[in-house]
């Protein structure tokens, strides 16, 4: 198993360019069920999930092409055809569903397209018990029979979908994608109140509408969609990865470096930013993206919570907790989004982090220094704050089980070591 190894206390200077977004790529590759004809995505991030995701849908009958070349001899900014010309399985199975969560995005669009679909329970990042519970009432209310069998979510609609009213009692970001694309396709109209406003949730809708859908309300928390009879093919970019920018702003941050990041749009991340900018970095609009510097002084801790979009990303809080541990004074982060997903902070603490949890709540006190250690991590978001731990940390810091970090992060060890850091990965077990 491959392993990143840091020498850290290297200042990072320079431009990075930043990917399409995971969590936009995912949904909208789903939507590829909804037509028979080709839906075009392009400027797609090189990511271990993207290929899982290509792999299920493969087997529901999409043909699945990657055409072009990247800029960099990569794989980034590829395009990524996808032609459902006939669904010849409705069943997502456990073997694959477990491997990404985002996998049980498929449901609303097969039951849409099919009337019917057999998905496994998902796995993905132990973060809390991530239910799904709100994707399920929300199809049963737009007519579709639900029942679990066998670790499967049974899903049935011989007549087609109806629109409905869902109210979501809780904000969930896979949810509000699932429905609005089954909606779509559903007869007649649905309202969606409450729903999850995040930017990749405003992509797919773009998308769907360039693809024939009828949604309006996009970036409000109330999505109305008129169902079509069918939809049809489109060509996508698909938006920055504003969580990717933001783990680079802070690379700059812990570092006390200076990074461009090309590509990085302010809107998508203003909370993330208020905080940078409270906590002493200079952020600056560029030409091609944003700026981050450290050039004001020491950074001092402030306090953050997160909370679904326009708030603090949850995607963010260990990298920013990363970051607070090494700056001055104290910070409370609270975790508002998931429970149990403070699994870096053992870790951090083992680097020489000073960190205390208290329920939802970790105070983070900065220390002058963090020391370099073998480290693991749970999940994709932890990964990478231990690597941007790393390269503030004194010393060699090894990560364990990077395949979570492949997830999410195209080229990671390459991008920052453009930019000045002592990274490398090293094949071989673990
Ligand atoms: C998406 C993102 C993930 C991000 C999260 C929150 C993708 C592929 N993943 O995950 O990176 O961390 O949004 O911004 O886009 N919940 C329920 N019942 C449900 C669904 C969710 O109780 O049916 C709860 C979850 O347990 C969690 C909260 O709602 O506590 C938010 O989850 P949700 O917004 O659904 O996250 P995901 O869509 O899984």
């Amino acid at each position: 198993m491959d392993r990143i190894r840091i020498r850290g206390g290297n200042r990072l200077v320079g431009r990075i360019a930043i990917s399409g977004a995971k969590n936009a790529a995912l949904p909208l590759m789903t939507a590829s069920l909804l037509t028979d004809q080709t839906l075009t995505l392009t400027n797609l991030p090189h990511l271990a999930d993207i290929a899982t995701l290509a792999s299920l849908l493969a087997q529901h009958g999409v043909q699945v092409s990657m055409n072009g070349d990247a800029p960099n001899g990569g794989h980034s900014g590829r395009a990524l055809s996808l032609t459902a010309r006939a669904i010849t399985s409705t069943t997502a199975p456990y073997d694959l569903v477990r491997k990404m969560r985002a996998s049980v995005l498929v449901l609303g669009p097969l039951v849409a397209r099919a009337g019917r679909a057999r998905v496994s329970l998902p796995g993905g990042c132990a973060i809390g018990t991530r239910p799904v519970d709100l994707h399920l009432k929300g199809l049963e209310q737009l007519g579709a029979r639900i029942e679990l069998k066998e670790g499967y979510v049974e899903a049935a609609a011989p007549g087609g979908l109806k629109g409905g009213h869902i109210v979501f009692p809780t904000v969930s970001v896979g949810a509000t994608e699932n429905l609005m694309m089954a909606a779509s396709l559903a007869r007649g109209d649905t309202v969606m109140v409450n729903a999850a406003r995040e930017p990749e949730i405003g992509d797919l809708a773009r998308c769907l509408n360039a693809m024939g859908a009828n949604i309006s309300g996009i970036g409000t928390d109330t999505l109305r969609i008129c169902g079509v009879e069918r939809l049809h093919g489109t060509t996508h970019p698909i938006i920055a990865d504003r969580i990717e920018a933001g783990t680079y702003a802070i690379a700059a941050a812990i570092t006390r470096g200076d990074l461009e990041l090309v590509g990085a749009r302010p809107e998508l991340f203003e909370a993330f930013l208020e905080c940078l900018k409270r906590m002493g970095v200079v952020v600056t609009t560029t030409p091609d993206g944003l700026r981050f510097a450290c050039t004001n002084g020491e950074l001092v801790g402030v306090d953050v919570m997160t909370e679904p979009f326009p708030g603090f990303p949850t995607d963010l809080q260990a990298q920013i907790m990363a970051l607070m541990t090494t700056v001055q004074g104290a910070a409370m982060i609270t975790e508002t989004v998931f429970e149990n997903r403070f699994m870096h902070v053992p870790e951090l603490c083992r680097m020489g982090a000073n960190i205390n949890v208290h329920q939802a709540s970790a105070m983070v006190r900065g220390v002058p220094s963090l020391t370099g250690a073998p480290v693991m991590a749970t999940d994709l978001r932890a990964s990478v704050s231990l690597v941007l731990a790393g390269l503030a940390a004194r010393g060699e810091t090894t990560v364990n089980r990077i395949y979570h970090l492949d997830r999410g992060y195209e080229r990671i060890e390459e991008k920052l070591a453009a930019c000045g850091a002592d990274i490398e990965r090293i094949g071989g077990s673990a």
